[in-house]
């Protein structure tokens, strides 16, 4: 049987690669130079399409990674940013104006809600939030200013699974624009414009990148939709910097075996603390036990390499009690590493939202974090019994 389109794994080895190899060096160098010659040839492109220059997110090492992401994830394009929140401003910049509104999902990235909450706000825009696995509820959000609807494909940090489908269709049939940030399932686990999203972002800090060394971000979506929010990050001024660029086309290669490593080694270790006296609750989308396993199952490959967890004793003491027991895995925030991190969301990531913020959207203040990184799990295993005991 002829195959139409190539595994994930041999898209990220080869998909957007420079053709022909300059120099013909098997990997594309980094072109560390702010400004490019204009090429007579491209003039008729304009004053973008001729001029190479870092801030226009252009030069040879960023449109290698446009084009191997925009096909990881069978998008018709994609832009790459200076981070994560570059990515989601750029992205909500691009869409809303003043006196918009937007749908957005209760739990979010604590830096999204910030920008919600207050950037935008500041502007003008407001937010309505749904809970997402709720379709029947969203509809009383609605008003005639409302341009679009965002969600988390897993959310930051209870790894709640909303009705993705439902979402897509609720925003085609009322004429809004669906935006997702992939961050935590990654392209290895969920594609989002496979099921139709418009927009789908991503943290390339996280699993894209895989290795804690840079910041980075993405937007993805259709080629035209992307130019305008291309002339946005433009005006905006967060590019990615060649170096940065050249170490996520590198993480990028191995992001096939990470993930899958990560995915039954998170498997393993939330199995292991469901099962654990000492532990409350843990909450991740492949445990059976969890509200969403079943949708996460039928729209997910597999449910990602990070958790969270409530001990028993669900003070934030506890929690820091137990970080500091624990050796393998490092007190940090992010995720995605190859390294375990670990830390407690209601001081780092979710931080800037008051308690009651935090209370209203079910994180403790002693809910634990955990991001599984490549080490052996059975030594991830000993090491977290050994912290829970202590
Ligand atoms: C789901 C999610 N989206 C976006 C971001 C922001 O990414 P960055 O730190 O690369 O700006 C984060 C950061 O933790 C995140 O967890």
């Amino acid at each position: 049987m002829s195959r139409t389109s190539r595994g994930i794994d041999t898209k990220l080895i080869r998909a957007g690669e420079a053709h022909p190899r300059v120099h013909g060096a098997v990997v594309l160098p980094v072109f560390q130079s702010a400004t490019f010659e204009i090429d007579r040839a491209e003039e008729h492109l304009g004053y973008h399409g001729a001029a190479r220059y870092i801030r226009l997110n252009n030069t040879p090492n960023h449109t290698v990674l446009h084009r191997k992401l925009a096909e990881l994830e069978g998008a018709e394009a994609a832009l790459v940013t200076a981070s994560g929140m570059a990515a989601i401003s750029t992205a909500l910049f691009t869409l809303l104006r003043s006196g918009d509104r937007l749908l957005a999902q209760r739990c979010v990235y604590g830096g999204t809600h910030g920008l919600l909450t207050r950037e935008l706000a500041q502007l003008g825009i407001g937010v309505d939030w749904i809970d997402a696995a709720q379709p029947a509820s969203w509809e009383t959000k609605l008003t005639e200013r409302t341009r679009a609807i965002y969600v988390e494909s897993m959310t930051n940090p209870l790894l709640e699974v909303g009705d993705l489908e439902a979402v897509v269709a609720f925003a085609r049939g009322h004429g809004l624009v669906s935006v997702i940030d992939n961050t935590f399932a990654t392209p290895i686990n969920f594609r989002p414009p496979e099921i139709g999203f418009d927009v789908s972002l991503h943290s390339r800090t996280k699993y894209l990148n895989g290795h804690d060394d840079i910041v980075a971000g993405a937007i993805l979506g259709g080629a035209e939709w992307i130019e305008r929010a291309t002339h946005c990050a433009n005006h905006l001024g967060g590019a990615l910097d060649p170096h940065a660029a050249f170490l996520l086309h590198r993480g990028m290669k191995t992001l096939g075996v990470r993930v899958r490593h990560q995915n039954a080694s998170a498997l393993c270790v939330a199995r292991f603390l469901e099962q654990h006296a000492a532990v409350a609750r843990v909450h991740y989308p492949g445990l059976a036990s969890h509200p969403h396993h079943e949708r996460a199952r039928t729209l997910f490959s597999g449910f990602g390499g990070t958790l969270s967890l409530d001990l028993v004793d669900g003070s934030a003491e506890a929690a820091e009690r137990f970080i500091a027991a624990a050796r393998l895995p490092i007190p940090a925030p992010s995720l995605g590493g190859v390294e375990t991190l670990v830390m407690r969301p209601a001081a780092i990531s979710h931080a800037g939202l008051t308690p009651e913020e935090r209370g209203e959207l079910g994180i403790g203040e002693g809910l634990v974090r955990l991001s599984i990184g490549l080490e052996s799990v059975e030594d991830l295993l000993d090491d977290l019994d050994q912290a829970l005991r202590a």
